[in-house]
């Protein structure tokens, strides 16, 4: 039996009594409201596998609450329903990010089949999502590109590391490449057919960090309702990455001490302590000393992590993997993207040689991507094909030249980058312009792999 659970959203009591009934029988668990306001309210504080809305509503109506609901939950899928069904509404209901519409009055095997096919489409597009996020970040030491000397050096050294059972700290600048360094210890390890958890310390906050880490019990908190393993045990017999280390609250830092030395962890809410057998693998872009003196990180636990450090160096140090990198980035992309080009310019080469790359590998990677994206019907890109190398100031627009035959998802994702870029990369205003939100273009960014460096003060 289904268990998802539906927001029905309709200001006629009639059919949300239909609604409900019908989708109840089916097994779903329903939450219906009358009005658009309401719906916002229960979408930013409960989690839905789909939102069933009706089209004309006063004042909030069903489009509004498609939109909102990109913001709030882009994840979950949205079907409309109407009773004024033309062509256009249709077609604005889809363009609109709708995954369908149903037009009044339909059967309850109509309601059916839309609703399975709606979450159907989501789970395929989640499974593919991680499937894709899966098979990007499994790389091996071959995966790594680079035979500067410092890359051979740290390959080598990576090889001898991965066989130990230390922790390692991982320090370099932002976009060097440390989450790559730090699977390609653990896939290189006798651990590596055991899990490879990572946690991004930055992104949680403290408390929330902490029971990711170390799990909690049911009650330990309110929200806590089940018992949760932590990524501590979740990684049992693997390797654990502590991404941005530096990040990490000097509160929760004891406790993390705690399980390095002792080996063993406490959920939270918890007395019952639990042995653990993991891996340690810490990254930071931060000057750990520094953190120490301004006392927000702790010796101790520098001490403890920094067994073996590893350090990626800048690219800007390593110019000569640039031409390398640059090959590798322009096939992946090409190949992912359907295109034929087999490289760029010397005057482009020359151009990226000459660049200081402050966001290092990953800004390279992004300026390649957004190239290849964006090329049409040609097989070198030159120079002002690197958007971001165009000398300052007034920028062409190109009315784009949409080809015939190309998805509305690839017309999408061509307007989006040519705004952004005719914006200097500004994601407001690029937003401004094309009418969306920002969290709406960061979410279509994140979804092409354009995931941003954190800005850091
Ligand atoms: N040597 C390399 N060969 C191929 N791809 C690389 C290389 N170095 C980095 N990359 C790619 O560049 C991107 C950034 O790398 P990664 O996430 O490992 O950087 P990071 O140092 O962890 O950055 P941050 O400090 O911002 O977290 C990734 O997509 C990664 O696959
Ligand atoms: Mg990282």
């Amino acid at each position: 039996m289904p268990k998802e659970k539906i927001l029905i959203i309709d200001d006629d009591q009639l059919m949300r009594e239909f609604l409900e009934e019908a989708l109840n029988r089916l097994g779903y668990k329903i939450v219906t409201t009358s009005n658009g306001k309401e719906a916002i309210n229960l979408l930013k504080n409960q989690s839905f596998d789909l939102i069933l809305t009706d089209l004309k509503m006063e004042p909030i109506d069903g489009i509004e609450v498609l939109k909102k609901s990109q913001q709030i939950c882009p994840e979950t899928p949205v079907i409309i329903m109407t009773a004024y069904a033309t062509i256009e509404t249709a077609i604005s209901t889809l363009k609109s990010g709708a995954v369908d519409y149903l037009i009044k009055p339909f059967t309850p095997e109509t309601l059916e089949i839309a609703i399975k096919r709606a979450l159907e489409k989501t789970r395929i597009k989640a499974e593919n999502k991680f499937l894709r996020a899966e098979l990007r970040s499994y790389m091996g030491p071959s995966d790594m590109i680079g035979n500067s000397k410092a890359m051979k050096e740290l390959k080598k050294n990576l090889l001898k590391i991965a066989t130990s059972n230390s922790t390692v700290l991982i320090r370099g600048e932002t976009g060097v490449g440390k989450e790559l360094v730090a699977r390609a210890i653990h896939y290189n390890s006798p651990r590596k057919d055991k899990p490879f958890i990572k946690v991004n310390c930055a992104a949680l906050s403290s408390s929330i960090l902490e029971s990711e880490l170390f799990g909690h019990e049911k009650g330990a908190f309110t929200g806590a309702h089940e018992r949760k393993l932590g990524r501590f045990e979740l990684a049992n017999g693997g390797s654990l990455l502590l991404d941005e280390i530096s990040e990490i609250h000097i509160d929760l830092q004891p406790k993390l001490l705690r399980a390095l030395q002792e080996k063993e962890i406490e959920r939270v809410g918890g007395t019952e302590t639990i042995p653990i057998n993991v891996r340690i693998i810490a990254t930071t872009n931060r000057n750990l000393e520094e953190a120490i003196e301004k006392g927000t990180f702790r010796e101790d636990l520098f001490f403890r992590l920094n067994v073996i450090t590893m350090h990626v160096p800048p690219l800007r140090e390593r110019k000569e993997d640039i031409p390398e990198l640059t090959e590798y980035f322009v096939k992946k992309f090409s190949n992912e993207n359907g295109k034929h080009i087999e490289g760029i310019s010397q005057e482009a080469m020359e151009a990226l040689l000459e660049y200081d790359w402050p966001g290092n590998v990953r800004e390279l990677q992004n300026i390649i991507e957004r190239a290849v994206v964006l090329a049409e019907n040609k097989k070198i890109l030159e120079l002002n094909d690197l958007g971001f190398l165009k000398s300052m100031g007034i920028k062409p627009f190109h009315r784009s030249s949409f080809t015939r035959g190309i998805t509305l998802h690839e017309a999408e994702k061509k307007l989006i980058l040519q705004t952004l870029e005719y914006c200097n990369g500004n994601k407001t205003k690029t937003a401004e312009m094309l009418g969306i939100s920002v969290r709406t273009l960061r979410n279509k960014l994140h979804e092409y792999g354009f995931a941003q460096p954190k800005k850091k003060k």
